[in-house]
């Protein structure tokens, strides 16, 4: 996988969790990355990581719930940096769980600000420069909730469908162009975000995932790497399910 030494690699919400992993993962492949986050504090400890290990990151400040900010800062990005080759639009959210006869609109309004517009705002820019060194590669992180609906979380699952549309629809456009875009959609995963999962509905997964656990961090990130390199030249606009094989159940 020499394809990444020396080439840049842009991660959003990198700064802990799935980001933080597959910031790693591809440093570990050569790749300069620039780690983003809202959180500057643990932004800047995903690089220190990556320079303690003889890797090359810098941080920028970037929001994904600003239009204005995603379009400004990768534009100064890619100003400074001269490329972006690889992209990975992973920040993303749970967001306030509740029925739908219950969901305030601005909770609604809310996660698919962040889950669905900031994907589609990060994708727009990282295009715009991928089109003029004539190739990109780029990862969006969907979920098995963007496949199947979720009780309580209408919000975050229709955000993640909207992913997988905005992928397959990108992985039309910019095939052309040297630019492939595809999505991961993974299960249950060890970080933060699923703390808030109440225990009895991370316990039922358990159960009848086929392989009997949660997924790691690094499986993602690891999946993440393999789709942005050369061995997955043909793929282009699919969902990858990283869920043991859940999905199927
Ligand atoms: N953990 C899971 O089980 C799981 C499963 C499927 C999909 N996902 C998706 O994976 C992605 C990463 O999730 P995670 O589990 O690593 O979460 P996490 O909470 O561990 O990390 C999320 C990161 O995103 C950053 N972030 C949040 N809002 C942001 C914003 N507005 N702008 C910039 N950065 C922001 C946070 O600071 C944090 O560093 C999300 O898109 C999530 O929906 C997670």
């Amino acid at each position: 996988m020499s394809e990444f030494i020396n080439k840049t690699a842009l991660v959003t919400g990198a700064g802990a969790g799935i980001g933080r992993a597959t910031a790693v993962a591809l440093s570990v492949k050569g790749a300069k990355v620039i780690v983003t986050d809202f959180n500057e504090i643990s932004g800047n400890e995903t690089v220190s990581e990556i320079t303690a290990m003889g890797g090359k990151a810098v941080f920028y400040s970037l929001d994904v719930s600003k239009s204005e900010e995603i379009s400004s800062t990768i534009k100064e990005i890619f100003k400074k940096e001269g490329s972006i080759d690889f992209a990975v639009n992973n920040a993303g959210i749970g967001g306030n769980l509740a029925p739908i006869h219950t969901l305030d609109v601005k909770d609604w309004n809310n996660t698919l600000n962040i889950n669905l517009t900031g994907v589609f705002c990060c994708l727009q820019s990282q295009i715009q420069c991928m089109l003029q060194n004539g190739f990109g590669r780029i990862v969006n992180i969907a979920s098995m909730a963007g496949i199947k609906g979720v009780g309580g979380g209408s919000a975050y699952s229709a955000s993640k469908h909207g992913v997988l549309g905005l992928t397959k629809s990108a992985a039309i456009e910019y095939g052309t162009h040297n630019i492939r875009v595809n999505a991961v959609c993974p299960g249950f995963i060890d970080t933060e975000m699923i703390k808030s999962v109440p225990k009895k509905i991370l316990d039922f997964n358990t159960q009848v995932n086929p392989m009997k656990r949660i997924g790691t961090t690094k499986e993602v990130a690891d999946t993440i790497v393999w789709l942005l390199s050369n061995e997955s030249s043909f793929v282009n606009g699919s969902s990858m399910s990283i869920d043991g094989g859940y999905g199927n159940v």
